[in-house]
């Protein structure tokens, strides 16, 4: 069903890397994808919604959905489960908005709250 992805950067089957995952060290096969570091070291989550601060997790691990966005190696705001596991990484929750070089980046009106409704 899963497949290494392929920059893999080891194809010696058992082989395994050290990352930490919000400062706790884990052992994750080697071409694990980041996300899957997140799943092994246990967390419940990786980031906070924007908005509502509710908590999410990796959940489709192929791209699409955006609840493993992480802080890698001190890059907040990155797909982890598109990026391979590497020895040293560093894994670190993603709290509320994304910042971007000019600040923080503006969450539509039609997502706030207020768009909620009563
Ligand atoms: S888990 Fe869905 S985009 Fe990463």
């Amino acid at each position: 069903m899963f497949r290494k992805r392929p920059d893999s950067p080891s194809d010696s089957p058992g082989a395994t890397i050290a990352v930490a995952v919000e400062g706790r060290t884990v052992r994750v096969p080697a071409g694990a994808s980041a996300a899957a570091a997140v799943l092994v070291a246990g967390l419940p989550s990786i980031r906070d919604t924007p908005v509502g601060g509710a908590e999410r997790a990796p959940y489709c691990m192929m791209g699409v959905c955006f609840e493993c966005l992480a802080e890698i190696d001190g890059v907040p705001n990155r797909q982890s489960c598109m990026v391979a596991a590497q020895p040293g990484m560093r894994i670190r929750r993603q709290r509320g908005r994304r910042q971007t070089a000019i600040g923080r980046a503006a969450v539509p009106a039609a997502c706030g709250p207020e768009a909620r409704g009563p």
